[in-house]
């Protein structure tokens, strides 16, 4: 026993400067094993424009899922898919082990597509659906998004439950609902359905639309003011409600109204958008915007980032890998939900 002594003394000695080391940076791979993050995958994330509100949740998003599980690397198209492509190609010389891709233009996806798979590197795009065809281009070629039809028609519902409710918002009697619609980028996936959807879900509850003016403000805020002013101008007192196909554009509206006298004195006009950003939950809690949808920026984020690391590995992403539903068996599709004031916490 007593010659056992030192031993154990040693032993202990050891043990704690093992327990020591935990707080201090992991040990390399020239200790034989492979640190963490030496072990994590790499994933070049492109971004069609960081200037974006929503498209800023996603990407922060989509930081935060990766810790402790991929190194990424985010970088911001500019709005130029020339831009996007060349960050594209520096993503596959360096040998990134997967691309997430939130394209500028979709019909670059094709291209885009043929590239990854000649470098057999896979790619998960998000929030631009690129069209089937492409999709169907390679077996490790992804999609998370949301149904941009599902928006629209909450934003019609939004609007409907209100016309029943406030009979006063029928200004001229007629028993149509005039409106005045701010959509997002010409030839957007989101900004076709969500126009098309919000006036449809309106009518099928048997209210007769008019739009008395329809424009693009590219997503924008200070566009929107811009484009609503001149709406105001040209139809004042006919407008009896305003549609955006996002929250910046229905709130660059709430300034333009704002200007001419609304939301003060009992004059209100109901404007809705989509998205639920965090200025967007701040107007509905001052009760200007009267509802907005949804958009889910963090599980779109999360459920890219997953399936860009599911697919890294090597694995067929599944519910079980990448923790979503795979429809179709190469989708993700995340919920919207429609947002009042009085639920305004489900988005939070
Ligand atoms: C939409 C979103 C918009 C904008 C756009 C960019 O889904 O509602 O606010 O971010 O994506 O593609």
């Amino acid at each position: 026993m007593k010659k056992l002594f030192p031993v154990v003394i040693v032993g202990a000695m050891l043990f704690l400067a093992g327990c020591g080391a935990s707080s201090s940076p992991a040990p390399s791979s020239s200790s034989g094993t492979p640190s963490a993050s030496e072990k994590q995958p790499t994933i070049g994330v492109a971004i069609y424009k960081f200037d974006d509100t929503f498209m800023t949740g996603v990407r922060n998003a989509i930081s935060t899922a990766a810790q402790g599980k991929a190194t990424v690397d985010i970088v911001d198209g500019q709005n130029s898919q020339p831009t996007q492509n060349d960050k594209i190609d520096l993503f596959l010389n360096k040998k990134v082990n997967a691309l997430a891709i939130n394209p500028v233009d979709l019909t670059a996806a094709g291209v885009i597509i043929d590239k990854a798979k000649a470098a057999n590197t896979p790619v998960v795009f998000f929030n631009r659906e690129p069209m089937a065809s492409d999709m169907q281009k390679w077996d490790k070629v992804y999609y998370v998004g949301a149904k941009a039809e599902e928006s629209g028609i909450m934003q019609g519902q939004i609007l409907v439950d209100y016309w029943k409710a406030h009979p006063e918002m029928d200004k001229n009697k007629d028993g149509t609902m005039d409106v005045v619609i701010l959509t997002g980028e010409p030839g957007h996936p989101d900004a076709i359905a969500r126009t098309k959807f919000s006036v449809q879900a309106i009518q099928d509850a048997g209210i007769k639309v008019n739009i008395l003016a329809q424009d693009t403000a590219m997503w924008d805020r200070s566009k929107a003011q811009d484009k609503m002013a001149a709406f105001l101008g040209a139809q004042g007192e006919k407008i009896e409600a305003v549609l955006g196909n996002n929250d910046d554009m229905a709130l660059g509206a709430i300034e333009a109204l704002k200007a001419k006298g609304y939301f003060a004195n009992n004059k209100f006009m109901p404007v809705v958008g989509v998205d639920a950003t965090a200025p967007g939950l701040q107007a509905l809690k001052d009760g200007t915007l009267l509802g907005t949808v949804l958009n889910d920026a963090k599980n779109q984020g999360t459920a890219t980032l997953n399936l860009a690391v599911a697919l890294s590995k090597g694995l067929t992403p599944s519910k079980d890998n990448a923790g979503y539903e795979i429809t179709d068996g190469k989708y993700v599709w995340v919920p919207y939900k429609k947002i009042l004031k009085a639920n305004m916490a489900d988005a939070q």
